[in-house]
């Protein structure tokens, strides 16, 4: 089976084909996870809190999305798409420079897509220039972290007191679909309004915190793996705790180099 493009990943909406994503930021985890033909890896800019240990998205840099999309990318060879996020303020500013940062992740990261955050005019014109020069582009609404300080938190978002409302949701998602993106992320938002907004559009709705009713569903690897310590958001599924895991095997080394048993003679050149 060819690698996935991003036009496959549209057809798949028409085709009644549910849509995989996990985040990726390295190697061997993408090489797994393209084994397991999960359909789309994503380089988030959530690698801030996941793999550098910060406590927001913000400081994320454009050239450390591209040196971990270039190691996903590595791993990758088979089959998944590869989407890189891009970071805070490598678009926003002036069109040509966005464009330009989405090229960079593309020629230098070998990132086959790019997706960016918001729905705003400016936004619209920006994703128009860059499918306009090729470049594929996922959107993203809802609770967009890069904008958490905007939307008072890392809230819900599409109900009464949020700051995006639920007809607004629905009329960014239709501007999004006009711009020309191949599919658009919906995180935290009541899943009655995912339905609606996926039954609105044509193009694949990919749900974090967005009920079973979109056309795919995206977790951060880390949480679902049970990397990941502290809050757990409502809609991780943790599907090994390889925390634990991993603290065990980590302990059962220690313990072995201390008291002599580990290396052995099997684990050892002799002559
Ligand atoms: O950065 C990220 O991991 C994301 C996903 C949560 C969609 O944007």
């Amino acid at each position: 089976m060819p690698k996935l493009t991003a036009f496959d990943i549209q057809k798949m909406k028409q085709e009644g084909k549910k849509i995989t994503m996990l985040t990726a930021y390295d190697y061997s985890l993408a090489s797994i996870f393209d084994e397991a033909k999960i359909d789309i890896l994503l380089i988030g800019d959530s690698m801030g809190q996941a793999i550098y240990g910060a406590s927001t998205t913000l400081e994320v840099t454009l050239n450390m999305t591209i040196r971990h999309t270039q190691a996903v990318a590595r791993g990758a060879v088979n089959y998944s798409l590869i989407i890189a996020d891009m970071p805070f303020l490598s678009f926003g500013l002036t069109v040509d420079e966005t464009v330009a940062n989405a090229g960079r992740l593309i020629k230098e990261g070998h990132a086959e897509a790019v997706k960016l955050e918001g729905s705003s005019d400016n936004r619209i014109k920006e994703i128009e220039a860059m499918v306009d020069i090729g470049i594929p582009v996922q959107g993203h609404i809802g609770l967009i972290p890069q904008s958490a300080y905007k939307l008072g938190g890392y809230k819900v978002q599409g109900k009464n007191e949020s700051y995006f409302s639920e007809e607004q949701l629905l009329s960014d998602a239709k501007r999004l679909e006009a711009a020309g993106c191949f599919s658009i992320i919906l995180e935290a938002i009541p899943l009655a309004v995912a339905k609606k907004i996926t039954e609105s559009i044509s193009i694949p709705t990919i749900g974090i915190g967005a009920g079973p009713n979109c056309d795919g569903q995206v977790l951060v690897c880390y949480d679902m793996l049970g990397c990941t310590s502290g809050h757990k958001p409502k809609f991780v599924k943790q599907y090994v705790n390889l925390h634990q895991i991993i603290l065990d095997a980590v302990n059962k080394y220690a313990k072995e180099v201390k008291d002599g048993s580990y290396p052995s003679l099997e684990h050892s050149y002799e002559g």
